[in-house]
């Protein structure tokens, strides 16, 4: 599939390699250097203290897209078929990937996209609007998400928080030394044992959920496995294995069952993110985790992530 249904040049599309669900994404040449030049005026605390220039930096990539970019990608993260995106910049692997110039540009380019379709949560963890994380060979923290030496599992996002969560964007802003570690994804519809796990009867019962100290969120949050379906009547879901507190044999059960058939499943594909690129996901009918990593002392990745909502979901 290619641009068929775009007239805007300024942005290419196709179907991921082996996953018709996936949407490839690349800004071309021309449009990553006409970004670069209208936000170059900007740092990024100028956007982190003046909220509006989030928006402003949006529509200024929205207006280089012929207003396109921003339809598109809502379009296809609101498209139960599809639901995720890998987005690229054309000639981003010719810059210095590790300069402060290119990571401010990165952070500032998914803070445009972000704003294209909706608004980002406040992010506990950094008490941004995003958050930037390093993976390191050597880690003590609370829980997987540093973890190099291990497979991060199929979750969905933001399960011991309030607020809604709609989508996530996920990107990667340096790597060094890294082998495998690549970004794991599974839809819901793929999933082979979906019907037996949303036909059981602790589908919909109420669980506890809560995050340790580093998430700085200092509540539990209340809600079943599968949420009330969608507008189309489909199943949509918020699970993590590291943060359910069952309270019971039958609820823990349930849970280890869920969790093994999720990490067993052959429809899960693995998707390798180039420095500045980004995966952007429907939260909600998309599953995502992260592969192990090959141990090297000196691997370093720096990741940032957003995880928000949709613009009718904005209170
Ligand atoms: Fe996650």
């Amino acid at each position: 599939m290619t641009n068929s249904s775009l007239n805007s040049q300024a942005f290419s599309q196709e179907t991921g390699l082996n996953q018709p669900r996936l949407k490839v994404v690349t800004l071309t040449k021309d449009t990553t250097e006409k970004f670069l030049n209208v936000v170059k005026k900007f740092n990024v605390q100028a956007i982190e203290y003046k909220p509006f220039l989030r928006f402003y930096i949006a529509n200024c990539l929205n207006e280089l897209t012929d207003n396109e970019l921003g339809t598109f990608l809502i379009n296809n993260l609101q498209n139960r078929e599809t639901g995720a995106i890998l987005l690229e910049c054309e000639g981003a692997s010719e810059k210095d990937t590790k300069s402060e110039d290119f990571i401010d540009f990165n952070i500032l380019l998914s803070t445009a996209v972000s704003h294209l379709i909706g608004l980002p949560n406040l992010d506990s963890m950094s008490g941004k609007f995003y958050a930037r994380f390093s993976v390191r060979n050597e880690d003590n923290s609370d829980s997987y998400l540093r973890q190099a030496h291990r497979r991060m599992e199929l979750h969905n996002d933001g399960t011991y928080v309030q607020e809604k969560t709609d989508w996530v964007i996920m990107q990667k802003i340096i790597e060094s030394n890294v082998e495998g570690g690549e970004s794991l994804l599974l839809h819901l519809d793929d999933w082979t044992d979906l019907q037996k796990f949303y036909e059981h009867p602790l589908a919909k019962e109420n669980l506890h959920w809560s995050s340790p100290s580093s998430k700085n969120v200092h509540y539990k949050t209340t809600h079943p496995i599968f949420l009330d379906e969608n507008k189309d009547g489909k199943p949509i879901m918020s699970y993590i294995d590291q943060f359910a507190e069952p309270k019971n044999m039958e609820q823990g059960l349930y849970l280890y069952e869920l969790g093994e058939s999720l990490e067993n499943d052959n429809a899960t594909y693995s998707v390798k993110l180039n420095e500045g690129s980004m995966l952007i996901i429907n939260n909600y009918f998309w599953l995502h985790g992260r592969d192990k990593f090959t141990a090297n002392k000196n691997l370093h990745r720096e990741l940032l992530r957003q995880r928000g909502v949709f613009a009718e979901n904005i209170n």
